[in-house]
C-alpha cells in the first residue's frame, strides 16, 4: 500500500494515539542515580559541584536522605562516587573498611531504604596522581597489580553490605578477579555490573571536576576505549561476560549509540548506558542560557538512550524525570 491509500500521518494526529503506539517508554524503575559523597561534610552539609548545577557532594547523612529520596520517586538503584579526605599512592581511602564509601554504604542500609547500593570501583578518585591504578616507576599504570586493590575494593564494599559492584577502571581480567574473590568470601549472589565499553572521553570532564580526580598528569587513554572503535568494545563487552560480568555498560551514552545498539543486538545480558557528567553540564548550560528546551531535551535524550538499546540508564536526571513521569 502507498500514498495515498497509506498515511503515516494518520498515527500522529493527536496525543493519545501517539502515546497508545510508542515503542519506546521511559520509567523510574530503569534509571540509576549516581550520588557523590564526601568525607568531611558534617550533618546534611552538601556543597554544589559548579560545572553540575544541581548536582552535589553530600555528606553521608545528606546522601542517606538522597537515596530516600529517589526511593520515594520510585528509583530502584543509586550509584557511589567517594571523595575522600586524604588520597595516597595506593587509593587507601577507596578499599579501607572505614571508607567514605563503605560508612556511607552502612549508613545507608542501616536506615533499611529499599534501593540496591551499588559501589563504584575504581581508584582514580583516592589515588594522589589521579590514575585509575597503581603506578610503576615509569608513569605507567600496573594491570596485574591494580587488579589485586580492586578486588580489595570490591570485597570492603560487599562487606559494608554493597548490593552491587560495579568495576568502572577498565583493567584487563578485573572482572574475573572480583567474581573469584567475591565467590570465595561467600558473596556468590552479589551480582557484577561492568564498565565494560568505557571509551577515553571528554564528557567525563565534569565528573573529574565534581570527585577532584582528573590524572596529575598524562590521561586514560592506555586502558579507556579509542573513540574511533566500535568492533573493539563490542570485544571488551564479550571478554566481560565470559569473565562473569552480570550487567555491561557502554559508556558515555549519547556519542556512542551506535555502540549500544551493536552490544544489544549481539548480546542478551541486561546493558546499562551511563548518560555521563559532560551530556548533563551541556544540557544544564545551554537551558541556563534559554538557548533549548530544557525538558523536553531531557526527555528526548533518556529516550534516544533507550531506544537504541539501552534497559538501564545511568544519569544524574533520575530524580528529576522521575518526578516528571510520575
Ligand atoms: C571512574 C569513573 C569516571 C566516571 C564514572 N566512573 C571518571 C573517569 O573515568 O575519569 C565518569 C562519570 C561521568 O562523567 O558522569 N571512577
Amino acid at each position: 500500500m502507498k500514498f495515498p491509500e497509506k498515511r503515516m500521518r494518520r498515527l500522529r494526529g493527536n496525543k493519545l494515539i501517539r502515546e497508545i503506539i510508542s515503542e519506546t517508554r521511559l520509567h523510574p524503575s530503569n534509571f540509576i542515580y549516581p550520588i557523590f559523597v564526601k568525607e568531611g561534610l558534617t550533618g546534611l552539609e552538601k556543597e554544589e559541584i559548579p560545572s553540575m548545577p544541581g548536582i552535589f557532594r553530600h555528606s553521608i547523612k545528606s546522601a542517606v536522605q538522597e537515596c530516600q529520596k529517589a526511593c520515594d520517586l520510585g528509583i530502584k538503584g543509586v550509584i557511589l562516587f567517594g571523595i575522600p579526605e586524604k588520597k595516597d599512592e595506593v587509593g587507601t581511602g577507596g578499599w579501607s573498611d572505614d571508607g567514605i564509601i563503605q560508612k556511607t554504604i552502612r549508613a545507608i542500609k542501616e536506615k533499611g531504604i529499599d534501593i540496591l547500593v551499588i559501589g563504584d570501583v575504581c581508584m582514580c578518585e583516592y589515588t594522589s596522581h589521579g590514575h585509575c591504578g597503581i603506578l610503576r616507576k615509569d608513569g605507567s599504570i600496573d594491570n596485574d597489580v591494580t587488579n589485586e586493590y580492586l578486588v580489595k575494593t570490591a570485597l570492603s564494599q560487599v562487606r559494608a553490605g554493597v548490593d552491587i559492584v560495579a568495576p568502572s577502571d577498565m583493567m584487563d581480567g578485573r572482572v574475573s578477579a572480583i567474581r573469584k574473590a567475591l565467590d570465595s568470601e561467600g558473596f556468590t549472589n552479589v551480582p557484577i555490573m561492568s564498565y565494560a565499553a568505557k571509551y577515553a572521553s571528554a564528557f567525563y570532564g565534569p565528573f573529574r571536576d565534581a570527585a577532584s580526580s582528573a590524572p596529575a598528569f598524562g590521561d586514560r587513554k592506555s586502558h579507556q576505549m579509542d573513540p574511533p572503535n566500535a568492533r573493539e568494545a563490542l570485544v571488551e563487552i564479550e571478554l566481560d561476560i565470559e569473565e562473569g560480568a552480570d550487567i555491561v555498560m557502554v559508556k558515555p551514552a549519547l556519542a556512542y549509540l551506535d555502540v549500544l545498539r551493536r552490544a544489544r543486538e549481539r548480546f542478551d545480558i541486561p546493558l546499562a548506558a551511563y548518560n555521563v557528567s559532560g551530556e548533563y553540564s551541556m544540557i544544564e548550560a545551554a537551558s541556563q542560557n534559554g538557548w533549548i528546551d530544557r525538558k523536553r531535551i531531557i526527555l528526548e535524550v533518556l529516550t534516544a538512550i533507550k531506544r537504541a538499546g539501552a534497559d538501564i540508564i545511568l544519569t544524574y536526571y533520575a530524580p528529576l524525570v522521575a518526578g516528571w513521569l510520575s
